[in-house]
């Protein structure tokens, strides 16, 4: 008896591993991972060569950047090498035979990638001396194809992958990248779009979205299932699901608007299955969650407590309220020279000489009135908090036109975000045409420059405008070169309020001198000092010799620390998360900018888009933005703002912090790879906290009082909700959402 039980248990047993070791041969054949990476700096066509010895390269990993890995600040080439077998076997269990997919992930920025010494495929280009923009190729997955029969392939014995990889700016090399090699499959021409703001609220609090499937195989139909689910964020547990069958002839698509019910804090998942090879697509749409309560129909005055202005300038600040109109506003303590107007709230004249303006401000309307501290600095120093504004030039590119920047001008007042202390209007690059008498002149696009200025001060907005030290802009306008002073003229006579002064063809005509980076903005800081108009001085020229260290010495009043942002994680949190440097140098009158707002619909020429942020980013960049004392320039089409954007720019207690007028620009006290916690110094002694998910998963996050080095029992506030969440005492614990905050007042 006992010896049959053993017979059986081993004849189970075997069978166990009969059937587990199959399960992993099925797996190995479908997959083949490529491991142990090697990696050298420099450029030698050489390494491409399967023949070539690498033995005495180092050792190197894919998921993180080089720069983590001892090679900080590698900015041009660098190599990586594989060596791997390719199984024939792949092929036994596809269903589609005829090519590989070797799949790399990110790299930063560029690449060429080899198979034993034949170029399989390429991003953005390798390019050397005249690196330009390789349209962010570095957000991008690689994944190369190479047709079975291909004699570059070496079956079932040693092939050798390598990739020359290309950096420009900032960190480089691979990165979140897990290689492989599998078979392309029907799947593989499946592609699934979807829009996050295609998110319709509907009367009952539903929501719809609309998704759509793409057959882009030539040679056959493709049958599957599309699963739709909602799923909670928190224990991303399933709350709603509903599946649809799915056949799309060749190259034809499948479209459906799947209704839902409003379900808080969720995510829409996507999920194809193709019925042949059972295998999946999968796409994940974040529900957009407004979290800024509706402003009170009782007055409430919001945006700067200072404002600084040069004696015997002209003067004008539009008191930012709230509150069911009318409003009534009245302004103790004005100083002589400027007057209010009670009905728009708008203060207007000039301050004959220098000196500290403490004014009582007061707003009414029938149902109760507000009244707030505003303090005018009139002396040398203007720019006393970051400007809160709107620049052309993330949605309209150089198709910026005087129509469109009436029609943001409109709706900056339309949609009530003046109301909250948005007040400049930029024109970025594309208005200009040519010097003629030492003038500049503009293109068929602004007609009136002055006059367009006026029509933006009737509101009680401002008017930026963009040049650049070179004889040409970045975008092949005329530039300033040696017509400085004349420009300055020309931009205080029709009523310009703002300048951003880009470096781009500058470096044509640079000196090589150590004056080079300061010459031109000192050049243009003169000719503005010797116009009679406050213009914000702001520098463009993406951070070059720190220029967070020597900004104020030219008075520049912003100046861009970093290259162009775009609409992507993989850009925003790069830029956002590395500011810490830059902190120290923040102060009023003198800025860091991490670069324009992308929010809403964006696109940088004629055709826009919605962010392709999630709403949880975007909860990020404005907080992050706001932590750093960042200039705000919403880079959207005004006129086409959507409940979320809006919503997420009319948050008074968030743009305060923005506003405080300490002016201390954030700094980090924890960063690992999942999360980080940003601390910024308030005015009124407390602190904002920003709280940072940077893993793909919601995360319970702890903070203690040594991190953020307080002590005692503090009262957290959260400042999305405007809502208190208690008293806490050493510990404080939140629940993030991926790539979202928590931001915090504490005090
Ligand atoms: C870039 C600048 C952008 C935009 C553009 C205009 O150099 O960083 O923000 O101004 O030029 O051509």
């Amino acid at each position: 008896m006992r010896k049959t039980n053993q017979t059986i248990m081993k004849k189970i047993y075997t069978i166990l591993i009969i059937l587990t070791l199959s399960v992993l041969s099925i797996k190995a054949q479908d997959v083949q991972p490529i491991n142990n990476w090697k990696f050298h700096v420099g450029d030698d066509m050489q390494w491409k060569t399967p023949a070539f010895n690498d033995n005495a390269w180092q050792q190197i990993r894919v998921d993180i950047p080089w720069d983590d890995q001892g090679y900080k600040k590698n900015e041009g080439y660098g190599w990586y090498r594989a060596k791997v077998v390719i199984p024939s076997s792949l092929k036994n269990k596809a269903y589609l035979k005829d090519s590989i997919k070797i799949y790399i992930g990110k790299v930063d920025e560029c690449d060429q990638t080899y198979l034993n010494g034949k170029l399989i495929g390429q991003n953005a280009g390798i390019v050397t001396a005249n690196f330009e923009d390789p349209n962010y190729a570095w957000t991008y997955e690689r994944c190369y194809c190479v047709a079975v029969n291909d004699p570059a392939i070496n079956w079932d014995k040693e092939n050798v992958i390598a990739i020359r990889v290309y950096n420009g700016y900032g960190i480089g090399g691979m990165y979140q990248a897990k290689p492989e090699i599998s078979m392309r499959e029907l799947i593989d021409y499946v592609k699934i779009y979807t829009d996050e703001t295609s998110f319709k609220q509907k009367e009952n609090n539903s929501y719809a979205n609309s998704v759509e499937i793409v057959n882009k195989y030539a040679a056959s139909k493709i049958t599957g299932k599309l699963l739709v689910q909602v799923k909670s964020n928190e224990k991303q547990k399933v709350l709603w699901e509903k599946q649809l069958d799915v056949t799309m002839l060749p190259l034809e698509h499948y479209k459906a608007t799947i209704d839902f019910p409003n379900v808080e804090n969720s995510y829409i998942v996507y999920t194809f299955t193709e019925s042949i090879t059972k295998k999946t697509i999968k796409t994940l749409l974040e529900i957009p969650y407004i979290l800024t309560p509706k402003a009170a129909k009782t007055p409430r005055i919001n945006g700067a407590k200072v404002f600084g202005v040069r004696p015997n300038h002209p003067f004008l600040y539009i008191i930012a309220a709230t509150g069911e109109r009318p409003l009534t506003y009245a302004a103790e303590g004005l100083p002589k020279g400027l007057t209010l107007d009670k009905t728009t709230g708008m203060i207007s004249g000039s301050i004959p000489a220098k000196g500290t303006f403490k004014i009582k401000l007061s707003v009414e309307n029938s149902l109760g009135k507000n009244t707030r501290d505003f303090k005018i600095e009139c002396g040398d120093l203007i720019c006393l908090t970051p400007p809160l504004g709107w620049n052309s030039w993330n949605c309209w590119g150089l198709s910026v036109s005087t129509d469109k920047v009436k029609a943001s001008a409109d709706a900056m007042v339309s949609s009530g975000l003046i109301n909250h202390g948005w007040t400049y209007m930029n024109i970025d690059d594309g208005w200009e045409l040519v010097h003629k008498d030492d003038s500049i002149t503009c293109n068929e696009k602004f007609p009136n420059m002055k006059s367009l200025a006026d029509y933006v001060h009737s509101k009680g907005l401002k008017l930026g405008i963009y040049s650049s030290p070179g004889p040409k802009t970045c975008g092949g306008y005329e530039g300033s070169f040696n017509y400085e002073q004349a420009d300055a003229n020309n931009y205080a006579a029709w009523g310009i309020d703002y300048l951003k002064y880009d470096w781009c063809s500058y470096e044509t005509v640079a000196c090589n001198d150590t004056d080079r980076l300061f010459k031109p903005y000192r050049k243009m800081q003169t000719a503005l000092s010797k116009v009679n108009r406050d213009i914000v001085y702001s520098l463009c020229q993406y951070g070059m010799g720190d220029v967070w260290k020597w900004g104020a010495t030219v008075n520049g009043n912003t100046w861009r620390t970093t290259g162009d942002i775009t609409d992507t994680w993989g850009s925003l949190s790069e830029i956002g998360f590395n500011q810490d440097k830059c902190a120290p140098y923040s102060q009023p009158g003198h800025w860091n900018d991490p670069d324009m707002l992308v929010v809403g619909k964006v696109g940088w020429g004629p055709s826009l888009h919605n962010t392709h942020l999630t709403p949880s980013e975007q909860y990020t960049h404005i907080s992050l933005w706001a932590l750093l004392s960042a200039p705000l320039l919403i880079g959207c089409d005004l006129s086409q703002l959507d409940d979320f954007t809006l919503n997420l720019l009319t948050n008074d207690e968030v743009i305060d912090i923005d506003q405080d007028p300490l002016g201390k620009g954030a700094t980090r006290v924890v960063k690992n790879t999942d999360y980080q916690v940003w601390v910024k110094q308030l005015e009124d002694g407390s602190i904002a906290v920003g709280i940072f998910n940077l893993s793909n998963d919601v995360k319970k996050i702890t903070v203690n009082w040594n991190e953020l080095n307080i002590k005692g029992t503090k009262t957290f506030r959260d400042v999305w909700r405007q809502k208190d969440l208690g008293k806490y005492k050493d510990l404080f614990t939140a629940t993030v959402s991926s790539h979202g905050v928590m931001l915090a007042r504490v005090y």
